[in-house]
């Protein structure tokens, strides 16, 4: 999966193609110059948009038409076939529209159109002035993107402790850890966004304190930040393992640019490496270090990476994958200390290390929502609007618990896509809006060239299903419980991972008598 321009492909459209030859449904990748454009049938409708999604270029014309929306097979973006609004996360930005002429049995895609996305808020007489968010990171930012593009026109203050502006937090373990994307990349808009959007951004700002009564927010130099509407997305923070030799300069962990900007620092000078933990950003970490031709190995106490959320197949996959490519795992094992060049096992061996990163989870940043007294239950508790329990303050990202339309139970999740989608969709509440959180989770990690899907939620189940073969890398691996599917994890099945996605969301619809 890589961020590389896609070159045009398929037909020149402009040269027209038989409608007899596109049954309805039908999309079909072709070109109009130097633009790759999708050509999409619904019923007697014809659409044409930009082929590419714009989050990391996935090509649309492999994903799934829903209603009049086409998703991306890669990390399931939303493009409306109307206007080419990004409508869900990951994609941000539209993709273009062309017009279309249908003339003798054929459709002709004619030129480049612009199509304003729709307002999704009537604006109200109450609308807020002063909207502030706490945190910049997938949550926040989705939300102040959202807002302005929803035509809100008073200010937007986003406050974050990070000195980097929001950024693409899951490339910091994959591509940019690896040395294969430049920084460039990495943040999610530049310094211009910000200004031209009119979002203050206000970084290196630690909010310490929330009145919510006075609604108003006191910041680390002691000045107060009042608010109309107020965005809780302050993220998680990772564990640190009480171990000596924790603090020492060449043991790391991973959440901020800094965090990843070290790691690289010190990957230069290293020869060996040990990861803690055999979690996704652990294993995406070891990955990328196996990349820099650094020795890796991974330690953890588990008898299988990631069984706990992938099941037993899938972790023995996982670990064959990265022994395929030398990593060398101590499961069943812990640290019990860190000296400058050595980390001693329980077992009672010990592991050559220049570099150690320890990715052993996160822990949600409640401390803020805990002393304002929001109610709290493992996470800030949301309700299906992300609003929390004190009036006006809406909660997004790690940090929230809400009740998941899937499952029926009321669930945290920490993955990119549902903290961007629910920043969305906290911005469209906090202009008035009344729309439910009822998004199906999901999430994707990469190890080398293996993407691995994963849509829903599932804590446990009765029962694994394996269609096709996960050795082979072609699999849909179903975690059921009841007869029913929860989750569905897929390696290069994208077609089948976006259909199970409209399924669960079809299933909501109904639960919800939608
Ligand atoms: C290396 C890495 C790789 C990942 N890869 C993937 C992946 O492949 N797929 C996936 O689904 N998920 C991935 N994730 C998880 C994903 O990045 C998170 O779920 C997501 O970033 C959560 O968004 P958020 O807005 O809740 O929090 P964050 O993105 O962490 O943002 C929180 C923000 O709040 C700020 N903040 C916190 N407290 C305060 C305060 N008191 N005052 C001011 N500012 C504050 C922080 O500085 C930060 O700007 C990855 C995470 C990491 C660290
Ligand atoms: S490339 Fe389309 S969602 Fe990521």
């Amino acid at each position: 999966m890589s961020a590389a321009q896609s070159e045009p492909t398929g037909p020149d459209l402009t040269q027209g193609v038989a409608i007899d030859t596109l049954a309805d449904g039908a999309m079909l990748a072709g070109h109009v110059g130097e633009d790759t454009i999708l050509l999409v049938r619904r019923g007697n409708a014809f659409f044409a948009i930009g082929a590419t999604c714009t989050h990391y270029n996935g090509p649309l014309a492999e994903g799934l038409l829903v209603d009049d929306t086409v998703r991306c097979p890669w990390h399931h973006a939303c493009f409306s076939l109307q206007t080419g609004e990004a409508l869900h996360a990951p994609a941000l930005a539209p993709v273009a529209c062309w017009s279309t002429e249908q003339r003798d049995s054929k459709i002709y895609v004619r030129e480049k159109v612009e199509r304003t996305p729709r307002i999704r808020v009537t604006p109200r007489p109450d609308s807020p002035q002063k909207i502030v968010i706490v945190g910049g990171g997938a949550a926040g930012f989705a939300a102040a993107e959202m807002l302005r593009r929803q035509r809100y026109q008073s200010s937007i203050v986003m406050l974050s402790d990070d000195a980097a502006p929001p950024v693409d937090r899951p490339n910091l373990s994959k591509d940019y850890l690896a040395g294969t994307a430049p920084e460039e990349w990495v943040p999610l808009r530049d310094d211009a966004f910000y200004t031209g959007q009119r979002i203050d951004l206000r970084l290196k700002t630690t909010v310490n304190a929330i009145d919510t009564s006075k609604r108003e927010l006191t910041i680390g130099d002691g000045s107060k930040i009042t608010y109309d509407r107020l965005l809780l997305a302050t993220g998680a923070e990772p564990v640190r393992l009480p171990l000596p030799g924790m603090d020492l300069p060449h043991v790391h962990t991973l959440r901020t640019l800094a965090d990843s900007r070290a790691i690289i620092a010190q990957a230069a000078k290293t020869r060996s490496a040990v990861v803690m933990g055999a979690s996704f950003i652990g294993l995406e970490v070891a990955a990328s270090l196996r990349g820099r031709g650094i020795e890796v190995h991974v330690v953890a106490p588990e008898k299988r990476p990631m069984e706990r959320v992938l099941g037993a197949q899938m972790g023995d996959f996982v670990r064959s994958l990265h022994e395929e490519h030398g990593v060398i795992f101590h499961l069943e094992d812990t640290a019990t200390a860190i000296d400058a060049t050595r980390v001693t096992l329980k077992s009672g061996g010990t592991i050559e290390a220049d570099l150690v990163v320890v990715g052993v989870g996160v822990r949600p940043r409640l401390q803020l929502a805990q002393a304002a007294g929001l109610a709290i239950d493992r996470g800030v508790t949301v309700n299906e609007f992300l609003e929390t329990s004190a009036p006006d303050v809406y909660a997004a990202g790690d940090i929230a618990r809400w009740p998941d339309a899937h499952g029926g139970a009321a669930i945290r999740v920490e993955h990119w896509v549902v903290a961007e989608r629910q920043g969305q969709t906290a911005a469209l509440n906090m202009l008035g809006g009344r729309q439910r959180f009822d998004a199906v989770p999901f999430f994707w990690s990469q190890h080398y060239d293996v993407p691995i899907n994963y849509v829903g939620h599932a804590e446990g189940w009765d029962e694994i299903t394996v269609d096709g073969d996960i050795a082979k890398r072609d699999c849909i691996v179903r975690y059921m419980s009841n007869g029913r599917a929860l989750a569905v994890a897929s390696i290069y099945r994208d077609l089948e991972s976006l259909e199970a996605e409209a399924a669960m969301e079809r299933s909501h619809a109904g639960n919800l008598g939608h």
